[in-house]
């Protein structure tokens, strides 16, 4: 595996493989490295020729509050990991390589970064949005990979590489689990064994949700209501965000619609949920496809 960490030598880099007809694939990370980011690596593998993974803590898409210097770092294990997973190149530049001094250009896509985390994590999406347009401006990949974990995430990113025509396929895959349902996450090593425990509402909260919604005999209202309570009955959970179903393309809650799901036009619902645990954030969702559902088929 090659490690490289200037932008410019990377550049060149790529611009070989692609003149020898290369396909690129891109896998964008913060290290600390799970089986989330490991289920992404695998797919770029096997559908790419050439595998570029990058790990830049990117301090843009982080508020004030610590939580950058706080981000758990594991350079020599995620490099190990890497490189055994097969891994071609690792980009791996320092913060003065990808905001040099004078740096003043910002990608910001409008409505999508205002909901949801959004709401909670001003100017977040604002540094997704940049570092993921410099990245992908960088490593040139045919296909770049992202999970469906961070789904806000995924959705900005393929509307900023549709709105700025960059010449990349957006892939969104599965959002990997620990055995009991908790979302793999690096925030989740933040968490007390008590905390880890009581995460574990998130995921049984939206599997219960989907259930009610898929007997269509209740309203996104009360789903909300009930996705809401569950989470707030948890004595760990300091503060429910959101918690909630959405619009998959606009990200609008329809809670307030007040329709049951046969009711629903569109073809998917997204149940989405961020709490507080402590001092962790964390995030989960789950899709709710219609099709097959309405009609009593
Ligand atoms: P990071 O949190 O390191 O995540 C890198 C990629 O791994 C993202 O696409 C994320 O959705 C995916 N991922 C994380 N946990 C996952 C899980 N349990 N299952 C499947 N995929 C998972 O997301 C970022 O970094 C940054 O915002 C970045 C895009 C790199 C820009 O800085």
């Amino acid at each position: 595996m090659e490690v490289i960490g200037n932008p410019g030598v990377m550049q060149q880099t790529v611009k070989e493989y692609l003149q020898r007809g290369n396909s690129i694939g891109f896998v964008p990370t913060m290290g600390a490295l799970h089986e989330g980011h490991l289920s992404l690596v695998r797919r770029c593998r096997e559908e790419n020729d050439i595998s570029v993974v990058s790990i830049f803590v990117n301090p843009m898409q982080f508020g004030p509050s610590g939580d950058f210097s706080r981000y758990p770092r594991n350079v020599e294990e995620d490099m190990a990991e890497l490189s055994k997973a097969g891994v071609d190149i690792l980009f791996m530049p320092g913060i003065e390589d990808i905001y040099p001094e004078g740096f003043a250009t910002y990608v910001n896509v409008d409505h999508l970064s205002d909901k949801l985390c959004g709401h909670f994590r001003p100017g977040h999406f604002r540094g997704v949005a940049t570092v993921v347009t410099k990245l992908l401006n960088i490593a040139r990949p045919a296909r770049a990979y992202f999970g469906r974990k961070d789904f806000q995430q995924f959705l900005i990113i393929k509307q900023l590489v549709r709105d700025l025509n960059l010449d990349t396929e957006t892939v969104i895959c599965p959002t990997v689990r620990e055995a009991d349902g908790l979302a793999m996450s690096s925030r989740n090593q933040y968490l007390s064994p008590e905390e880890r425990n009581a995460a574990t509402v998130i995921y049984r909260t939206l599997c219960e949700a989907k259930k009610m919604v898929i007997s269509e005999k209740i309203t996104f209202g009360e789903i909300r209501s009930f996705m809401e309570r569950t989470l707030a009955a948890e004595p760990l959970v300091d503060e429910v965000q959101y918690a909630s179903a959405f619009d998959p393309g606009t990200l609008e809650d329809i809670s307030s619609l007040n329709v049951t799901i046969d009711k629903y036009e569109k073809e998917a619902v997204l149940l989405a949920i961020a709490v507080r645990i402590g001092s962790t954030r964390l995030i989960d969702n789950e899709p709710v496809e219609i099709t097959g559902i309405k009609g009593g088929n």
